[in-house]
């Protein structure tokens, strides 16, 4: 994206490779790392596992090539790709979910990112230095608890995504992602090595990797589907925006099997990273969202140049986290820009400011207001953190991705879909016309029985 914005001419990626890493940058960040194992080890582990690998495969490629394909046709954010494709229908509001749940989900994702930024900061000055395996989770559950620090830090995360955001991508992001990639795959094989090698982790390869079949339920089965779209970004109209800057010569295809591919390979890494801890250090892998905050330092006490390993993990994690809240961002940004005609500063500012007010009761809710719960038919009684992350991620994400393949398949037709994806003919791949086949029976049918099943409307 150029950093000057021409208001007349559309910003675009500098390059295929570029808009990889952008989009890989998006999929892979706190959904990968922070959310996958604490969602997984609530959900049975392996099971879980297993699920989330169909459905990231299957649906989640299936959705993502139709969101690139649609924003790269239309050049428009994510509303206004469904109005210039079906001008004068009602689609645009299918765009318009996309818009509210990126809200949300950058809403408590500033929190957990401002956590983050905190145990870097903690870190060096030595805080986590010295305490006992046991003390690791008090120290965070003080830490979360307290109504003001965190708040500080949500806002700093905020703050650093606004600038990034007004000042255009292409130099900042494009560039760091792809030192970070390395970098944190690196970082995530070391902690690998330490967590296997300490006494009793083989019972945390066993619960993450062989899989317990009797633990399926519907439940599990919908967490898994919106975990799978959380962390590769989908059903929020994050890749149409994405998609909307890239040139007509791109690969859409190979990119976007590359982005599924690193995003998924990064959740399983942070699986085998943290389960083999867990059971090491005796904790519980129901341990909730504290869950790598709690253990990871306790696994980095115990390595050779663990304090050093421990600050640059969370730097890395922190950026990742900062490439993924970008894109939310940019989501609002584009959407009011395209549609609002508001300059990009003033629409980053405004919505970071508002999404920031909107994720402080989340903070909130890990403290002062833990009693606060919220009982949804047949789901345990959550706080407002945990509500909004159902809401977003196992409501509207599959209820976005269900619109976007049925929107596709039947409103712009599977057809022009491939011609997108295949720049004319250019790129026939043999499978597309399977693709096609998904996207029209598959896809939307499967994500819907999953989604009415776990939310208890479909008795089984
Ligand atoms: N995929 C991101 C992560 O795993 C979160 C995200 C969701 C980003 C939706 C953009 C859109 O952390």
């Amino acid at each position: 994206m150029s950093k000057n914005i021409n208001y007349t001419k559309r910003e675009s990626w500098g390059s295929s490779f570029g808009f990889i890493m952008a989009a890989a940058g998006s999929a892979v960040g706190l959904g990968n790392i922070w959310k996958f194992p604490y969602v997984a080890g609530e959900s049975g582990g392996a099971v879980f596992l297993f699920i989330y690998l169909i459905c990231a495969l299957l649906l989640g490629f299936t959705v993502m090539l139709c969101e690139h394909a649609l924003g790269r046709n239309s050049q428009q954010d994510a509303v206004g790709t469904f109005k210039k494709i079906a001008p004068g229908k009602k689609w645009w509001l299918v765009g318009a979910i996309g818009v509210l749940a990126s809200f949300i989900i950058l809403s408590f994702y500033s929190v957990v990112a401002g956590w983050t930024l905190a145990y870097i900061f903690k870190s060096v000055i030595g805080s986590l230095a010295g305490l006992q395996l046991t003390e690791y989770s008090g120290f965070f559950s003080n830490f979360i608890s307290n109504p003001v620090e965190p708040i500080i830090w949500q806002s700093i995360f905020m703050i650093i995504t606004v600038i990034i955001v007004v000042a255009g991508v292409q130099s900042g992001i494009e560039k760091w992602s792809k030192v970070l990639m390395p970098a944190l795959f690196a970082i995530l094989l070391l902690i690998i090595v330490r967590s296997l090698t300490l006494e009793g982790s083989m019972e945390g390869v066993k619960f993450f990797l062989s899989p317990d079949f009797s633990k399926i339920n519907s439940t599990v089965v919908l967490s898994a589907l919106g975990q799978a779209f959380f962390s590769l970004s989908l059903g929020v109209g994050a890749m149409i925006t994405y998609g909307s800057y890239l040139n007509k010569r791109s690969n859409i295809p190979s990119a976007a099997f590359m982005i599924i591919a690193l995003g998924i390979l990064v959740a399983v890494l942070a699986g085998l990273a943290i389960f083999p801890a867990v059971f090491a250090t005796g904790m519980s892998p129901s341990g909730g969202p504290g869950l790598i905050f709690m253990v990871l330092p306790a696994v980095f006490s115990k390595m050779p140049f663990g304090h050093f390993f421990e600050i640059i993990f969370f730097i890395l994690l922190s950026i990742a986290a900062l490439t993924s809240a970008i894109s939310l961002l940019e989501v609002l940004v584009a959407f009011i820009k395209d549609q609002l005609k508001w300059t990009r500063k003033k629409a980053a500012i405004i919505s970071g400011v508002l999404a920031f007010i909107w994720g402080i009761p989340s903070s909130l809710s890990q403290g002062i207001w833990s009693e606060f719960l919220f009982k949804l038919p047949g789901q345990k009684p959550k706080v407002f953190f945990d509500l909004m992350d159902f809401f977003a991620s196992n409501i509207l994400m599959p209820i976005g991705g269900i619109c976007v393949c049925i929107f596709t398949a039947y409103i712009w037709k599977t057809n022009n879909a491939i011609t997108e994806l295949s720049n004319n003919g250019k790129y026939r791949y043999s499978w597309l016309p399977l693709w096609g086949f998904l996207v029209k029976y598959i896809a939307p049918i499967v994500i819907f029985l999953v989604l009415l099943q776990g939310l208890g409307i479909l008795k089984s």
